[in-house]
């Protein structure tokens, strides 16, 4: 396996609405970012992903772009963005834009010359004429990720459009060489400017099959079997690689639904690679049935058994992501941890992930074991996706209303969108206006500049362990993934073999029970060095709730 930068990467994820408000106005923006770029480099990551920053009508909060090569208002200028790439590029922080090329806003220009019948760019989207005798019935029976028909009216065409996600964000057609052009030139835009690389967004999703039939008739995302992937996406996938040829960036793409034979055709090192990496989403399901909105309580075998896929098939041939939240994602220790025991199980949720092989990454707020937001009804709540998940578990007729919002509460995507929490001031040092979006109010206790301050915090943890998986990066970055003890429901261990033969040992006790240390002192040699771990001191014979270790042995 070629050793590559951006294979080494801890990379810090910025939501930017929510990161730090820098003028005031209760938004998060670039100003923001700018002065805790210091902050950022002191966790030790070596990249910024930030989710989107472009001109937007924020229907989803940046994945519906309206301008292409224009920064949010809200959050600066293009000159406030220069300053933090050059800031980033100073301090040794490389930067990666999201790419969201599956759909435009419907206030884009391309649309709405194309609802126009504008000649060029009448074909930049997905547009049937309506069946039926009136011609008022959709062209087929998808239905869109957020769900409701995968398909829009618009009056001014006289046509549907399709879109995947909210009715405001149309699906671009691919197809459309004319339209493939401008992504390349949007790439080059950026890339010209100097950013190292692409979150490219549902990118699986972009090629549609000819013809668009009907789906198979499920009630989720009916129609998906025809995108997911569609015929043409490895060749449109290839054809945007070619721009990377001419600059040093790389391209990780967001893949849901996606295994790990499938992910091979898109990642595998060689000629036809289209992706260097990808986000899958098999291990954010360990304590859900299928998708977070159905909880069913966290499964560390669950969890192992994804991990473990991953590892060995990319091993040698592919190469691995490994994130525990994004800003999609309900809050890790809500989920996989105990809120009652924060610190400790933060520090577990850390150290299982990061030694496994991959490029890293830790989402704003993570570091400081930020938890769920404590919803009291559906008017604390934003997130388009929560109130589709709402309506579609109300016509199952399978759930009480506030099981309902129970569920929604737990999983919504605005748990990891609160505002980061900066210090025990007002509105947690985010904003010195009035902030967008609830603080929560355990800001007080939880924040960066207490966690500064405590040599055992969990923020210190990380740094501790992102230094260490650098420093041992031959075992922890490339080694060979071992297991023991796979069936073990609370303990989970595995060791990193390095090429240079250093080994790792990562071993924790995932439950908030005390349990038998047995299994572990079976798999670690006698003489191991103890790296980190949750508590001070070695392994006894008991692991208390959460314990942790990582243990060295050299060559
Ligand atoms: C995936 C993004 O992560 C999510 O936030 C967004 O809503 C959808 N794609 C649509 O762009």
């Amino acid at each position: 396996m070629q050793k590559t930068w951006f294979r080494e990467l801890s990379v810090y994820q910025i939501w930017p609405r929510s990161f730090c408000d820098g003028n005031g106005d209760g938004i998060g923006d670039l100003k923001g970012v700018l002065g805790k770029l210091d902050y950022i480099k002191s966790l030790g990551v070596d990249a910024i992903w930030f989710s989107p920053l472009y001109a937007s009508p924020q229907k989803d909060y940046g994945y519906d772009i309206s301008d292409y090569r224009a920064i949010n208002p809200e959050y600066g200028t293009m000159e406030d963005f220069k300053a933090v790439l050059a800031g980033a590029h100073a301090r040794g922080l490389k930067v990666v834009m999201d790419l969201v090329i599956n759909h435009t806003s419907d206030q884009h220009e391309w649309f709405k010359k194309s609802a126009a019948g504008d000649p060029k760019y009448k074909d930049y989207y997905i547009w049937r004429p309506g069946k039926g005798k009136d011609g008022k019935r959709p062209p087929n029976n998808w239905q869109a990720t957020f769900p409701g028909p995968a398909w829009q009216w618009n009056e001014e065409r006289g046509e549907y459009y399709l879109h995947l996600f909210a009715v405001e964000q149309p699906d671009l057609n691919h197809d459309n060489p004319a339209v493939r052009e401008e992504v390349k030139s949007i790439m080059r835009f950026w890339l010209d400017m100097g950013v190292d690389g692409f979150r490219e967004d549902v990118i699986t999703y972009i090629s549609k099959r000819e013809g668009l039939p009907n789906g198979f008739p499920v009630p989720v995302m009916c129609g998906q079997e025809h995108y997911s992937p569609g015929p043409n996406i490895h060749k449109y996938l290839l054809e945007y690689r070619q721009v990377l040829k001419d600059y040093d960036a790389f391209q990780l793409g967001e893949a849901p639904m996606m295994t790990p034979k499938n992910a091979l055709k898109y990642i595998k090192e060689g000629e036809d690679q289209q992706l260097d990496m990808m986000f899958q989403f098999q291990h954010m399901s360990a304590d859900c049935f299928v998708i977070s909105y159905l909880p069913t309580g966290f499964s560390l075998r669950k969890l192992k058994k994804v991990f473990r896929r991953w590892q060995k098939k990319m091993y040698g041939v592919a190469w691995n992501t490994n994130y525990m939240e994004n800003h999609d994602q309900p809050r890790v220790i809500s989920r996989y941890g105990s809120e009652k025991m924060r610190t400790e199980s933060g520090k577990a949720i850390a150290t299982i992930y990061t030694f496994l092989s991959g490029t890293h990454f830790v989402y704003q707020g993570q570091e400081i074991g930020m938890l769920n937001y404590p919803f009291k009804d559906w008017s604390d709540i934003v997130d388009v996706a929560s109130f589709c998940a709402k309506d579609l578990m109300e016509k199952t007729h399978l759930f009480s209303a506030k099981r309902i919002f129970r569920n929604c509460a737990y999983a919504s995507r605005d748990n990891a969108r609160t505002p980061v929490q900066w210090n025990a001031e007002e509105n947690a040092g985010f904003t010195t206006g009035t902030p967008w979006f609830h603080v929560n109010p355990n800001y007080k206790e939880i924040n960066v500049a207490a966690e500064e301050s405590d040599p055992n915090s969990l923020l210190n943890y990380y740094r501790k362990i992102i230094a260490l998986r650098k420093q041992y990066k031959e075992a922890a970055i490339y080694g060979k993934y071992k297991e023991y003890a796979k069936c073990n429901g609370k303990v989970y261990i595995y060791e990193k073999i390095g090429d240079d033969g250093t080994r790792l040992f990562v071993a924790a006790n995932m439950s908030g029970k005390t349990v038998s240390a047995a299994p572990v002192k079976r798999v670690v040699p006698k003489g191991a060095k103890r790296l980190a771990g949750t508590y001070d001191g070695s392994l006894a014979g008991r692991m208390r709730p959460y314990e942790a270790h990582i243990f060295l042995v050299e060559k």
